[in-house]
């Protein structure tokens, strides 16, 4: 069966729209979700763009992209030489690296961005893909704003990149203005005019701004691409890329209809997901296709009916096609290490050392507090264990909260710090931020709280609350998770965890700066 490059860009495009910003730990986290995954290139940065966007491409790359049958790892880079430069330093520890470069061809982009002539701009590309190929045989090259780019002129870059050396031709639609069928039309004339085609891999990079990114890259499939630039969760620019769980599952359910095979390893997309979710905090909708919350959950009687009679009735796909657990009760209170360690396992989380001994005594105070830990529930513990992207510094050891109609919410909280206690209390407008006071009355950190998303992991009143913060400590954001059935302990948990990420980074520059 024909088939097609899955290309990433989570770390890339998806990391650049706000609010999804990584830094390098929660990079590489993803990443090794993807090799997972069995993504065929990861696109892991923008490595001029900055010295952190450099160092983590640059550790996707040392890390993930040697692993046993790891995907490529490729970095984004504009025509300029010395962006290239910096590109290959940053990926060429991979296996398989790759260098993207990418310049504009729309006369809009030439003339207010650019400012430059169509000739310049064909030379540009030309030079960058040569250099580019330099360094290592995997060169793609992207016309920027391709749907709106003259067809003639893009086609002459086109060309004339490939006999440079380019090996992959990628047509963005950057601003996701292309219409399906306009779309596949603008493939099909490019696989008949620009010269060489058929010797190189034609892919597409969709965004999302008219809701068509995902019906404009299965389109292309049709028309002869062969790798689409994706997302998980359809994060990036704006309105987003098209979304890689939605294409891979449309071509497995549809290959009745499109003969394309991926090689994604489909049970491993739900956690992709959640862990993505987890790590920028920020969740997809209810309805989101495949991995929303309402993806497989059948409302309506006639539904249900039918569903018990025969899943095929109104299912078109399997939960676990996705690797989604069914919430089934799993553990309780009286289960043990071992079982917790194997349902772990099962659901695709090997934790061992000291991230199995905290996620077990998570466990163990959830079972106490609630009478049903479900897969869910484990899946928000094991999550926030391999997100940890630093061991603690301050841990919580006591918080007691007073709060109510007509009272001054005040808390009392007692943190341990290398093994010795801090105790101290703070008032603030609402319970959250009296529990925020005192933590900083410890530590002596005073963090603004920028952003707060809190949802519930499960469904009940006993749920697990799962809260993500983003906190400006003096000038520096970070964001911060925490998971309890209580809402005010799960606040103060996220908060810490973001507070230990600046605490450990100023102890750690303290060290290399020396005494
Ligand atoms: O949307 C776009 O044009 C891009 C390119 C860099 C491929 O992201
Ligand atoms: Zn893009």
């Amino acid at each position: 069966m024909d088939r097609v490059i899955i290309f990433d860009t989570t770390l890339r495009d998806g990391e650049q729209a706000p609010g999804f910003s990584m830094n390098t730990m929660e990079k590489l986290e993803m990443a090794r979700q993807l090799a997972r995954l069995q993504v065929d290139v990861i696109e892991a940065g923008f490595p001029i763009s900055s010295d952190e966007d450099f160092e983590a491409t640059r550790e996707v790359a040392r890390q993930v992209g040697t692993l046993e049958n790891a995907p490529s790892i490729c970095g984004l880079s504009r025509v300029g030489l010395g962006d290239i430069d910096r590109c290959w330093e940053a990926v060429k520890y991979a296996r398989k690296p790759r260098i993207h470069t990418f310049v504009a061809t729309s006369d809009i982009h030439l003339k207010y961005k650019l400012r430059k002539s169509r000739a310049e701009v064909l030379k540009a590309a030309v030079d960058a893909v040569r250099h580019a190929r330099g360094y290592c045989e995997d060169v793609e090259f992207s016309p920027e704003d391709a749907s709106r780019s003259d067809f003639d002129y893009m086609c002459d870059v086109l060309s004339a990149t490939i006999e440079a050396g380019a090996r992959t031709i990628n047509i963005p639609d950057t601003v996701g203005y292309a219409i399906p069928r306009e779309w596949g039309e603008r493939i099909a004339r490019i696989r008949e005019k620009v010269q060489g085609l058929d010797k190189v891999v034609l892919s597409v990079h969709c965004h999302n701004d008219l809701g068509q990114a995902v019906a404009n890259s299965l389109t292309a499939l049709m028309q002869g691409a062969r790798q689409v630039e994706c997302t998980i969760n359809g994060i990036g620019e704006r309105a987003g890329n098209a979304s890689l769980e939605e294409i891979v599952m449309a071509l497995r359910t549809r290959k009745d209809y499109f003969g394309i095979d991926t090689g994604v390893r489909t049970e491993e997309i739900f956690k992709a997901s959640r862990l993505l979710s987890h790590i920028t905090g920020v969740h997809v909708q209810p309805n989101k296709a495949i991995v929303g919350e309402n993806a497989f959950a059948h409302e309506a009687g006639i539904h249900q009916d039918g569903v018990l009679k025969e899943k095929l009735t109104y299912e078109i796909m399997r939960p676990e096609d996705i690797g989604r657990a069914s919430n089934k009760l799993v553990l309780g209170k009286h289960s043990g290490r071992a079982a917790l360690t194997a349902r772990l396992k099962e659901l695709g989380f090997a934790l061992a050392g000291p991230e199995l001994d905290r996620a077990f005594k998570a466990f163990k105070d959830l079972a106490d507090r609630k009478k049903e830990v479900y897969d869910e529930d484990l899946m928000a513990i094991a999550t926030d264990e391999v997100t940890q992207t630093v061991a603690p510094l301050y841990e919580l050891d006591y918080l007691h909260v007073i709060s109510g109609t007509g009272v001054v919410p005040s808390a009392t909280v007692r943190l341990k710090k290398e093994g010795q206690t801090f105790q101290d209390s703070g008032v603030g407008d609402g319970p959250v931020d009296a529990v925020l006071a005192a933590i900083d009355a410890i530590t002596g950190l005073k963090g603004r709280l920028q952003d707060y998303a809190l949802r519930s992991a499960t469904s009940g009143k006993d749920a697990i609350g799962e809260v993500a913060m983003k906190v400006d400590f003096d000038g520096t954001l970070v964001s911060g998770k925490g998971a309890s059935t209580d809402v005010i302990e799960a606040s103060a948990r996220a908060y810490l965890s973001a507070l230990n990420r600046v605490a450990q980074a100023s102890a750690q520059r303290m060290k290399e700066v020396g005494p």
